[in-house]
């Protein structure tokens, strides 16, 4: 445990995070652990003294159990209000501007924007998760690539530690430097307990991109 907070720790301060007014988390891919890294996130600037307001501007597949969002974890480890983490919570498991028609609305950059600022206080750490990964659809006139240039936030990108991620992780950093934001970390998490012998994505990334790496 110790050893994966000096972890945390020396790569925290590598990204500039604590200098920052807040992030965009971003995946390779749904399901690659945004949520579960984002928790264990939240905790670490916690404890190096930020007040976090965590956002999920929209949340589709809302589950039954509230306990299983995004919004509820994200909030649980930020200490915060739900009610204040996402403005859409969409019934359909769809890119939220489907899931919403669906519903009967229309989501806009700017409605999201809006809301991700909405009730942040002065000083706080605006912590923003996307939904799906950089160039999956957010809105109807945009990407979560166009939401996260909108706010100017640094992006955090999380993938799974897996055969096949080494391309998605350096398509989207491309991705990211073309609209000159800034990826200040990533975090590469390995959700299955056995990968193939000799893998070693960390090192290979390292040879590829000078960006803090932290491996799960
Ligand atoms: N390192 C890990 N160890 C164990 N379980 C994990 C790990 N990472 C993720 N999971 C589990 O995998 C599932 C998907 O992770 P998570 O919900 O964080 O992904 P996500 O990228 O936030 O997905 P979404 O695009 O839906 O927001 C969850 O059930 C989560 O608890
Ligand atoms: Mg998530």
């Amino acid at each position: 445990m110790q050893t994966l907070c000096l972890e945390w720790g020396a790569w925290l301060t590598q990204t500039g995070l604590l200098q920052a007014p807040g992030l965009f988390m971003t995946g390779t891919d749904t399901g690659v652990g945004k949520t579960w890294v984002g928790i264990r996130l939240i905790q670490v600037l916690r404890q190096h003294g930020l007040e976090i307001a965590p956002r999920k501007p929209a949340e589709s597949g809302w589950a039954e159990d509230v306990t299983q969002t995004d919004t509820w974890q994200l909030a649980q480890a930020a200490g915060a209000d739900p009610q204040q983490v996402c403005a859409n919570r969409l019934q359909a498991a769809l890119a939220p501007p489907r899931a919403a028609r669906l519903a009967g609305k229309t989501l806009t950059l700017g409605g999201l924007a809006a809301a991700c600022l909405a009730h942040v206080q002065a000083g706080q750490f605006l912590f923003v998760e996307g939904a799906g990964g950089f160039y999956s659809p957010l809105a109807e006139d945009g990407l979560n690539a166009d939401l996260a240039e909108w706010l100017g936030l640094p992006v955090i990108l999380v993938t799974e530690d897996r055969v096949g991620c080494l391309n998605h992780v350096l398509l989207t950093i491309e991705a990211a430097q073309r609209r000159n934001l800034t990826v200040a970390g990533i975090i590469l998490n390995r959700q299955q307990a056995s990968v193939p012998a000799g893998m070693d994505n960390l090192a290979d990334l390292r040879e590829r991109c000078s960006i803090p790496l932290l491996q799960l």
